[in-house]
């Protein structure tokens, strides 16, 4: 396994990689590795002869009360699992290296971000369009890999791809869930005990909703209701959305139809948590 901390190193294998006319598979990451970022891998290993992983912790996507000096970071532990799980190239580059000045060029996303974690997260998603940007050019992979965990993320980047004619395909992975049923997150480690054990409601809530739907329920507001009284019930957190919306489009619905996401954010003492499903009907 490679691993290349400057632009010009990362060019120069990638250049290697494409010589030998190999297949890209690219896994964009911020690190400190779990199941769910190493099933990304899997996905890509299956895909493609080659598979690179990046890691970096992306100042432009953090806003200015949110954890970007706190976020977990072990470097030497994501390179053992990176090794152990077949990835061919490591790019692990320093926010220098990345921004080497303060960016005069952003991506402004406009769609899909006025919605969900995008409401509370003013410019998260335009530092999130903007870093991929700067990634698929360096590394121009034939497919990338995005968790569904994050939906609202994959929404904004297939819009990307498309606008931008982005020669790449997404390929979208399921949310990799603890035994309980949390959604596997590297914040997960700032619950304390307590809402670690509450936490798993917010799937179970998702599931319930899920059955109900599948049962005929096509009323928003009931759906809705329902979610947030059992996550009120069973956690001490304070909810921040429940959200129907259709996707990947995120536009508001009158009545559950066709494919939509059913998505929640609660906010724990130290960690936000998110989860969603997606259905259609
Ligand atoms: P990060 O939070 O490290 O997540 C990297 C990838 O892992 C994302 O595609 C995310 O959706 C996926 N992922 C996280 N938890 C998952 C789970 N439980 N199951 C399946 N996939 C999961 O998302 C980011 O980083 C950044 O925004 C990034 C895309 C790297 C841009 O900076």
């Amino acid at each position: 396994m490679k691993k290349v901390e400057t632009k010009n190193e990362l060019i120069n294998e990638m250049m290697r990689f494409k010589q030998q006319n190999k297949s890209i598979g690219f896994v964009p990451t911020m690190g400190f590795l779990h199941e769910g970022h190493l099933t990304l891998i899997e996905e890509a290993k299956k895909d493609n002869q080659i598979v690179i992983l990046s890691i970096f912790v992306n100042p432009l996507q953090f806003g200015p009360t949110e954890d970007f000096d706190s976020y977990p970071r072990d470097k030497k532990r994501d390179e053992e699992l990176a090794l152990k799980a077949g990835v061919d190239l490591i790019f692990s580059p320093s926010v220098e290296e990345m921004y080497p000045t303060e960016p005069s060029y952003t991506v402004n996303v406009r769609d899909r971000v006025n919605v969900l974690c995008g409401k509370s997260r003013e410019g998260h998603f335009n530092g999130v369009a903007t870093v991929l940007t700067k990634l698929f050019n360096l590394i121009r992979p034939n497919k990338a890999y995005f968790g569904m965990k994050d939906a609202q993320q994959v929404a904004v980047i297939e819009g990307l791809i498309s606008e931008f004619h982005f020669p790449i395909e997404i390929v979208p992975v399921a949310t990799i869930r603890e035994e309980d049923g949390l959604a596997k997150s590297s914040r997960n480690v700032y619950l304390n005990e307590l809402e670690r054990h509450q936490a798993s409601a917010l799937y179970r809530s998702l599931l319930k909703a899920r059955d109900d739907i599948n049962n005929g329920e096509r009323n928003i507001d009931q759906i809705k209701k329902q979610v947030q009284q059992m996550i009120m019930k069973e956690t001490t957190g304070k909810i921040d959305y429940v959200e129907v919306l259709s996707y990947p489009e995120l536009k508001e619905m009158k009545v559950i139809k066709g494919k939509f996401i059913l998505a929640v954010a609660v906010k724990f003492t130290n960690a936000r948590l998110i989860d969603n499903i997606t259905m259609e009907v």
